[in-house]
Formats: C-alpha cells, structure tokens, sequence
C-alpha cells in the first residue's frame, strides 16, 4: 500500500513460531548485559559525572552507567555541529538520505539488542519493544524518501526570457533534538532522522532517563555513515544541556516531544536570547477522550478502551484518559471493563506474557498514586487491579477506572495506566464535544458508533490532530496516520506526514540572468 517507493518495516510476529524463536533465543543474550553511555562529541565518548541507570521495573536491577554532559562538553558539542553544518547541507540530499538508508538495516540487524535495552532501561514490554524498533525504521525511511522528494531538485518559477528562477530548501543549522523517555528510540530517531535528511546538523539530548538507548542509536547513526560531528549526542538534565542549548544563538531550530511545561520554558528560551528568529516544533501533552454512544457495541469497545488506556502503561501522549459513554449502554460497558482489566497481567516487562509494565520512575509513580488517592475521592471508583508480588522493587501503579462528573475536574494530564469515566446523555452531546474543547488540548480522540453521521459530526466537532473510529487510538503508523496535536498538544506539522520535514528547512529563491 506504500508503492514503490517505500514500504514500512514488518516488525515481527510474536505467534508465528518460525519468526518467534529465534527472536526469543536472540534476546537472551542480552539479559545480563551492562551497557554504558556518555556525551558522544565529534565521535569521542567523553566523561562526566557518571549516573547507575537502574531499570524501573526492579530498582535493585543495573542496566549500565551514563555520564551526563557538562558545560564544557555541551560548548564543544555546539561547536562541532556548527563547524559542521556547511558541508553537510551541501552534502547531496541523495547522499544522506542513503546513510538514513542504512541506518534503518542497521536498527533492524540489531533490533534484539535495542528491545532489551527499551525493556530493561525504560520499562516497555517486549510487544512495545517490537513496535518502537518499527517505527524508528520506518521514520528513518520516511523521511529519507520525504527530503529527497522535496530537496533533489530546485522548484522552477516562471519568468522573463532569458531568466531563470528556481525556488530552493536548504538545511536551517543546527538543530537541537530534545527527546522523550516514552518513545527511546522512534521518537528520539524520528526527530534526528528529519533534522538530517534535510540538512541540518543535530545534537540529540536524549531524556535522562533513556541515555543508554539514544546512545547506541546514535553509534549506528555513526556506523551508517552520518559524519560524527555531523550528529552529536549530549545525555544531561534539560536544566544543564537542554538550558544551555536552547539559549545558543548558533542553533538554526529546536525540536522537543514531551511535556505543553517544558515546550513553553523553551519557547521563552528562545524568545529572548540574541540571534535570530527560529522554529520551535513541539509535540506535546493530551488530555484525549474516546466517546462511545449506544449503538456501539460493548465487547468492540471494552478492547479498544483497554489498549487506548493501559497499553504502555497509560504512558503514551495518545493515550485515552476519559471515556465518554452515553448512559443507555454505560453498564454494559463498564461490567465488560472490569472483566477485561482482570485479564491484564501486570508484571516484569521482559516477559512476554506482560500487558503493563511499570511507569518510569518513582517520581512518576508517586504522582500517579497521589492521583490516584485525590480522584478516588472526587469520583467513584469503577475498578483497580492490585499489583502483584514480586513488584515492590518497580515502579508499579495499579490500573485503575474512576467515574467522574466532568472532564474538568482533571486539572492536568496524568501519564500513566488511570482511565476516568464520564456518563452523558444523548442530548448533552454538544456538552461533551465543549467539554473535550474546553481542557485546550487536541491530540487524539477516539469514537464508537455504529452511526456514520453521528461520528463523522463528532470528528468535525472535537479540535484534535488524530481522530479514530471504531478503533483504539493509540499506535500511529508511520506515513498512514501522520501524528501531531493541536493547541495544548503542540505546532504541528504531523510526525511522519508530508508536510513534517517543511519546518526542517528554509528557502532560498534564485534569479539567474547570466
Ligand atoms: N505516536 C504514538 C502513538 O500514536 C504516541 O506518541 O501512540
């Protein structure tokens, strides 16, 4: 369905034995494996005050060790990918888009080492695991395709005889990637990928806590051909390395996934430091709802509600928060819900029988249950999972269902496995699409009917990036549904869309009479 031109990456299925066991046998050498990690700058690993990377799931469990970045090697940093921008962007756009090539193989050649380091450092299960390696291959394929379509050739304008006018995109400078601990690898990659392909040179600051990933995508960068001082990689605290680049003026851009908090710090960052004008691409929080009326059908339901609200432990930017069910069907579908959830097995992520793995630390944890606590006594509980043994040493935090009266008593996004459940009646329909409208977040929203004009009216009415019918609403896919919010939930352009790599880059029009 992708033509000719690009295919996504097939990922792997878990119940094909033949695909499965050699996948399973691949895995287990890495699961004692200690990995380590430091400021990678103009291809030397450096020191710095050097960190236990523990993973979340058993905090007694070392992944490895991380040095973060100090002011010295982020100046460094800064200055080699600021030497380095003038050839690169003038490096054939053919030229990078095949070490994107390449470095899509490469993830794939070692996708077993990089699921065990997204399992062991962040948490994921092994089916997140799969899906993060996919898609990571897929961003760095997409956007190759995107900028060698868009940058191969000038656009040429029309003119008077004997001049010639042509339109060109050329890189913006260096770019500084700020990624999330959520998506380790595709969103870490797909950020750097785009900044790459069309030109620009990086410095990728990984979020604290996933370095030992970012870290080895970028070795393969590397090993794929991208110049060293080309894409440099600087683990630290955004208060060190994200404050200290986001107020250089010899960045050309920024480009940040994670909290609406962090996007405006550094939207004034770069608002008031000296030099010019740059781009701010942020995708950020949510605060999505699904909306359910009585046509639909409750056991459809309850399995796109249970992957949209628990899968990755709630800990996806699209995740479902608050579930609108019209009241005639509400009971059905709640007694489905507990029935579902008890299915869940919550437990050590390496193990593939996982559902929900942990949250990704304990700071993280704590503010989930406190959540928790607060909302269990705004609202009535509807269900919650206790944890089972042999999760003390994680970072657990039972799912949960709590009713509520209103989506506005949630003051602000909760990034974890908590689902809140809200009752309307068919003719507070227009209440419910005010409410949604009303939190100023519009990243994704979920519907279920069995009426077409009654969802496609809601899809109009509801201001987010990604709509999803009779579906759950997490898991964009690559070049398929291109993913990005409105408002609370960020700029825009949609990660792997077309428009994506436009704010990449900057014009330059020539008129030639010679
Ligand atoms: N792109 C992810 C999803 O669709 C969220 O970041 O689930």
């Amino acid at each position: 369905i992708f033509g000719a031109e690009r295919k996504n990456s097939k990922g792997l299925n878990m119940n094909i034995i033949s695909e499965s066991e050699p996948f399973f046998a691949a895995l287990e050498k890495f699961k004692d494996t200690q990995w380590s990690a430091g400021p990678l700058v103009n291809g030397e690993t450096l020191s710095g005050e050097v960190r236990d990377v523990v993973s979340p799931y058993n905090t007694t469990l070392k992944v490895g060790q991380v040095a973060f970045a100090n002011e010295a090697t982020i100046e460094q940093a800064i200055a080699g990918a600021d030497k380095a921008f003038a050839s690169w962007c003038r490096t054939p756009v053919e030229t990078r888009a095949n070490a994107l090539q390449k470095l899509a193989d490469l993830l794939e050649e070692n996708r077993e080492e990089l699921i065990a380091l997204c399992t062991r450092e962040a948490g994921k299960s092994i089916q997140d695991g799969i899906d993060e390696v996919r898609e990571a291959v897929d961003f760095c394929r997409y956007y190759a395709v995107q900028a060698k379509k868009m940058m191969s050739k000038p656009e040429l304008l029309p003119g008077p005889t004997g001049e010639l006018n042509e339109l060109f995109l050329q890189g913006r400078g260096v770019f500084v990637c700020i990624s999330p601990w959520n998506f380790p690898l595709a969103i870490f990659l797909g950020q750097v990928a785009a900044a790459l392909a069309t030109g620009n040179t990086v410095i990728a600051k990984p979020a604290e806590q996933t370095c030992l990933i970012g870290f080895r995508a970028v070795q393969l960068a590397h090993e794929a051909g991208i110049p060293k001082d080309v894409l440099q990689f600087l683990p630290g605290t955004g208060a060190v390395v994200g404050a200290k680049l986001t107020s250089d003026e010899r960045i050309g851009g920024v480009c940040f996934t994670g909290s609406t908090t962090t996007a405006k710090v550094i939207n004034r960052a770069l608002a008031g430091r000296d030099g010019a004008i740059i781009p701010l691409i942020a995708e950020t929080g949510g605060q999505n709802a699904m909306v359910v009326d009585s046509t639909s059908q409750p056991e459809q339901v309850v399995n796109d509600v249970v992957s949209s609200a628990f899968t990755s432990a709630g800990q996806r930017c699209s995740a479902l928060r608050v579930l609108y069910l019209q009241e005639d069907i509400a009971e059905r579908v709640l007694d489905v819900l507990k029935g579902a959830m008890d299915e869940l097995t919550l437990g050590n992520p390496g193990s593939v029988k996982t559902d929900v793995g942990p949250v990704i630390d304990a700071a993280a944890k704590a503010n989930l249950n406190a959540h928790i606590d607060h909302i269990k006594q705004v609202g009535r509980l509807i269900h919650q999972l206790s944890l089972p043994e042999g999760t003390e040493n994680g970072h657990f935090v039972a799912p949960t269902a709590v009713e509520i009266d209103s989506i506005k008593v949630l003051t602000k996004e909760n990034f974890g496995p908590i689902l809140h459940v809200v009752r309307y009646k068919a003719a507070g329909l227009q209440k419910v699409i005010d409410d949604i409208n009303s939190t100023g977040f519009g990243l994704t929203l979920g519907i279920h009917s069995r009426n077409e004009g009654h969802a496609l009216e809601v899809a109009d009415k509801v201001n987010v990036g990604n709509v999803y019918i009779n579906r759950n609403q997490i898991g964009a896919v690559v070049g398929v549904q291109p993913f990005g919010g409105q408002g609370l939930s960020g700029t825009g352009p949609k990660a792997g869309g077309p428009h994506y790599l436009t704010r990449f880059v900057t014009e330059k029009t020539r008129t030639n009479n010679i």
